[in-house]
């Protein structure tokens, strides 16, 4: 992939704010932060940017659950994220919320552009009504007994059981999931996104050959099956945007929740008011915009949301990321199963680099699920960054810090070698443009173990014992320490906060263009412990405390 635009706006998935950011979450925003920080790297000026979730039904029985109103949960909601995001280095320009005054505002404006447009059709339709809770009833919040198997306590349009799916009204006995009431069928006027309109366009964008393969396939049996009319409203009570001229008429909240997209930019305009937002949105915009998303969101963001963009005049996403899910020891994340670790769970006994780190040795453009294996966590972070890494740093700094006053020497023992780490720099580079991450850290662990050979082979600890051989012993050691700080600029993007004791360790900034020129009669400081091992007990640990229904030496 290469990439023109010199400006970039990176965006990932709004988590909703009715929980916690979990380890799944996670991998999402390391993916996208790696990228971004790579592309920084690399000179493009990037804006990345994302919110909370803030509407709909759940979020709103929540609240109601909890006794307080939606707008004082999602707004704690929103300063944990924001906690957690950060404290996983997350390199936000702006994280906000989508129940703000700038995506309503959009929101409403979007809405009437459409309909103007002739794109928004309303319809009659019948939908399940609590008579008790008073309210219109969204699908997975009826329960019944599946037609075709008989299985009870299925939810909405399908059945867990047999597989079949169906409309909600087909459900033997249905009942309501909020007061457990029959639910009445009643009629209620909905307004709907004239999806099939832009059958064509969508066609041409999505086959252009940008998109990943599978997902290319799913789009193919989409358009095979048909575009839908798509219903962009619920009844109130609702949490939400109203519609405008509608009372008691609100948005659906996928419907609000990328144009979160816009209104989180908009925000960020506000604070920075030298960016120029219509230069990013209009229709010939130069500026790419890329959305990191995880597969279940894929026909939102691949059908839906370029078709409103479409019907507006605006511009369409440059692409769309999509990436698998996360399993923890081969399960899927489950509450109940007690097999969901969130990221306070993990900041609470671990370092953040530490699972940016195994993200990146895992993650790649495929859209396969990724096992966060709890056992080949702690030996791969262990064996990469401890023994290989952070090790050449300390095996050679305390003969530079202690016998040459900090000082590096004046020439490069072996142009070649380091000529060979330069070169690597081009392929390490595309890796990571391309998202192949898993790719990029194997080329960078075999550097590692390059210059780990190159120091065993030249055993420096001898040479200090060698009378007359200070010079040797000097080269040596420096020749490592170059090495190493290349190594480091390209493990820049994935890791932080160790990126930010190497670069006081080695007394520059880490810049991508710089490692061409090699540390000459540079001046370092005193050697200290970069990065702590991890402790195998520390996950026991987290995982007892937190009650979870994981061992952290399962081997599968
Ligand atoms: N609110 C919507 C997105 C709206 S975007 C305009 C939503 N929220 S979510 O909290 O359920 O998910 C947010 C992102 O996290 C999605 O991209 C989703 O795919 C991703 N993940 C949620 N669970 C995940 C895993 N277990 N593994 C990997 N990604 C996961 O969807
Ligand atoms: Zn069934």
């Amino acid at each position: 992939m290469n990439i023109t635009a010199k400006k970039i706006l990176v965006t990932c998935a709004l988590p909703y704010a009715n929980g916690a950011i979990h380890l799944g979450h996670m991998l999402e925003h390391i993916q996208a932060d790696i990228w971004v920080r790579y592309q920084r790297m690399r000179g493009k000026q990037v804006f990345f940017i994302c919110a909370d979730d803030a509407h709909g039904t759940p979020i709103m029985l929540k609240a109601n659950q909890l006794g307080i109103n939606p707008e004082k949960l999602i707004s704690k909601i929103n300063k944990e994220h924001q906690k957690d995001l950060a404290e996983f280095s997350i390199s936000y320009d702006n994280y906000y919320s989508t129940h703000s005054i700038e995506n309503q505002m959009l929101s409403e404006q979007i809405y009437l552009i459409l309909k103007k447009n002739g794109f928004i059709k309303s319809k009659t339709i019948l939908q399940f009504y609590d008579p008790q809770k008073m309210m219109f009833l969204p699908d997975r919040f009826v329960i019944g007994i599946c037609r075709k198997c008989k299985a009870s306590n299925q939810y909405g349009d399908h059945c867990e059981i047999c597989g079949a799916t169906y409309n909600p009204m087909e459900l033997v006995n249905p009942r309501s999931v909020i007061s457990g009431a029959t639910p009445e069928m009643r009629e209620t006027k909905h307004f709907f996104f004239d999806l099939p309109v832009f059958y064509n366009m969508l066609k041409k964008w999505t086959l252009s050959g940008i998109l990943q393969l599978p997902v290319v396939n799913k789009l193919q049996e989409w358009f095979k099956t048909g575009l839908k009319q798509w219903d962009i409203t619920r009844d109130a009570p609702y949490f939400g945007f109203e519609i405008p001229n509608e009372p008691k008429k609100y948005f659906y909240v996928w419907l609000d929740a990328p144009i979160g997209y816009i209104g989180t930019f908009k925000n960020l305009c506000k604070k920075k008011p030298n960016i120029d937002f219509d230069s990013y949105w209009n229709k010939n915009s130069t500026v790419a915009l890329y959305h990191f998303i995880g597969k279940d969101i894929t026909y939102f963001h691949i059908l839906f949301w370029p078709a409103i963009l479409e019907g507006i005049g605006y511009r369409k996403p440059t692409n769309i990321f999509v990436h698998g899910y996360i399993t923890i020891n081969g399960m899927k994340m489950s509450k109940s199963k007690g097999t969901f670790i969130t990221a306070r769970d993990y900041l609470d006994h671990l370092d953040s680099d530490c699972l940016r780190y195994y993200y990146a040795t895992k993650l790649s453009s495929s859209i396969d699920d990724i096992d966060l294996n709890l056992k080949d966590f702690v030996q791969k972070v262990n064996s990469d960054i401890v023994n290989k890494i952070v090790n050449l740093a300390a095996r050679n700094a305390g003969f530079i810090n202690k016998q040459f006053n900090n000082k590096l020497s004046s020439n490069i023992a072996e142009p070649e070698l380091y000529q060979k780490f330069i070169t690597a720099s081009k392929k390490i580079g595309q890796l990571f443009c391309n998202r192949e991450y898993n790719k990029a850290t194997n080329k960078i662990i075999l550097l590692a173990n390059i210059a780990n050979h190159y120091i065993d082979d030249k055993k420096p600890w001898i040479i200090a014992k060698q009378t007359g051989c200070e010079n040797i012993l000097h080269n040596v050691c420096s020749m490592g320490i170059n090495l190493f700080r290349i190594i480091m600029t390209y493990l820049k993007p994935i890791l932080p906060g160790l990126i930010d004791k190497t670069e006081m360790f080695l007394n520059i900034s880490l810049e991508w263009d710089d490692i061409k020129k090699p540390l000459l009669n540079h001046e370092i400081t005193p050697f200290k412990t970069l990065f702590k091992r991890i402790d195998i007990n520390k996950i026991s640990f987290m995982l007892e405390k937190s009650n979870k229904n994981i061992t952290a030496d399962k081997n599968n």
